[in-house]
């Protein structure tokens, strides 16, 4: 009989950036693959609920979390230099911004545009985090996975990982019973700037480096989004949707000035920041759920708001966006049952 006195009811509201006040029946943080492979199989062999997080900057906890939440602090950088380009294999559980300065600081080029991204490295994959141009599928090379059931280790190469706008395999076929475990990051003693076209007016080209587009971004950034010390968010809480250029010759028709990217598809990227904007929710709040003033994109928890407030103001404005543009806001964030 499992002891139930293991289980502790902990919060976990310093663990997830939205600081929704839930528990877990316990919190484990996991410093080695062994000790997660241990967790894994306690909580089979009892059948109790198990999710891994990192940073918990993408999540939304809609309830009290009945079964143990692992906390992935798998740690370790191994840099394999050649002449002009580097592979760092870094374990999952790396601060994702640590390993940016980190390959500053070796003088290896390619992440800087992903500067101050909260989160994990591991979680950096599922997601295929982006910022201003650039995209983690651009420098990652390989994705380790550990399948929790037979503890086996599988290498999943950057052409199988089917990275897209803020999406992968590892939210499809990896998503249940496997833990990522390291990326592989190629980089270059070569930099290849990515200048993004908001930058183009800013910087002046000439006196561009890796460090000014790094500390560029850092204070775009810092003025732009919430601090995650002080304001509970996961960011964008919806992705920009893609859409087809008759939806939008249609928008067009009405609508002046909206931001938008051409995808290599063929659709359209438009800001959802912008429809959010354009239909003027006046002071709208679900206790202490709210729209960031600064950008719309992004749902905040005020003070004390619960998961299920912020999901209500979620799907109000879904509602609203799909009545008024008939565009559909799909959600970014994972929601934690
Ligand atoms: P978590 O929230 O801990 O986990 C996310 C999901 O991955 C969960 O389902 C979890 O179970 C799963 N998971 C985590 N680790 C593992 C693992 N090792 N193995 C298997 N599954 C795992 N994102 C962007 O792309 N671009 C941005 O510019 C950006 N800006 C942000 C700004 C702010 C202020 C905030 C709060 C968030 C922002 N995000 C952005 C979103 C977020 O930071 C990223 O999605 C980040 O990669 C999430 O990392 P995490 O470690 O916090 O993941
Ligand atoms: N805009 C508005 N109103 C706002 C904010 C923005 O109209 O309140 C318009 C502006 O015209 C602006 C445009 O939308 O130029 C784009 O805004 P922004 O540069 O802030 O980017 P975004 O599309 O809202 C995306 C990512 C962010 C990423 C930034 C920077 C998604 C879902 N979000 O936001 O990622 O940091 O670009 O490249 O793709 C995240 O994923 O959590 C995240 C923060």
């Amino acid at each position: 009989m499992f002891k139930k006195k293991y289980f502790s009811y902990e919060s976990l509201k310093k663990l997830n950036t939205f600081k929704i006040n839930v528990t877990a029946k316990k919190i484990v943080f996991v410093k080695t693959i062994q000790s997660l492979i241990n967790v894994w199989n306690t909580c089979k062999f009892y059948s109790i609920p198990f999710i891994i997080l990192g940073e918990g900057s993408n999540v939304l906890f809609l309830k009290n979390y009945q079964g143990i939440v692992v906390i992935n602090r798998i740690k370790g950088i191994i840099v394999t230099e050649k002449k002009k380009t580097c592979l760092l294999h870094v374990y999952s559980g790396e601060k994702w911004n640590d390993l940016v300065k980190y390959s500053l600081r070796i003088g290896f080029f390619g992440l800087e545009n992903l500067a101050l991204i909260p989160g994990c490295v591991g979680s950096a994959a599922i997601q295929n985090i982006g910022a201003y141009g650039a995209e983690l599928k651009n420098v990652c090379q390989y994705v380790d996975v550990l399948s929790l059931n037979d503890n086996s280790i599988k290498r999943i190469y950057k052409n199988e990982c089917k990275f897209s706008y803020r999406n992968s395999i590892f939210k499809h076929q990896y998503k249940y019973g496997y833990a990522i475990i390291s990326v592989g990051i190629k980089l270059s003693k070569i930099w290849n700037p990515i200048i993004f076209h908001s930058f183009k007016k800013k910087i002046k080209c000439t006196n561009i480096t890796p460090y000014s587009i790094f500390n560029y971004i850092c204070y775009l950034r810092r003025n732009k989004l919430p601090n995650p010390k002080k304001t509970g968010s996961a960011g964008s809480f919806f992705k920009n949707p893609i859409i087809s250029k008759k939806k939008l010759k249609k928008l067009t028709s009405l609508y002046t000035n909206i931001p938008m990217h051409l995808q290599k598809n063929g659709l359209v990227k438009i800001s959802a920041a912008w429809l959010i904007e354009k239909y003027r929710f006046k002071n709208i709040h679900i206790g202490d759920a709210e729209i960031y003033k600064k950008q719309k994109l992004i749902l905040i928890n005020r003070k004390n708001a619960t998961g299920l407030e912020i999901l209500k103001l979620s799907k109000i404005i879904t509602i609203c966006i799909l009545k008024k543009f008939n565009i559909f806001l799909q959600p970014e964030i994972d929601f934690i049952r």
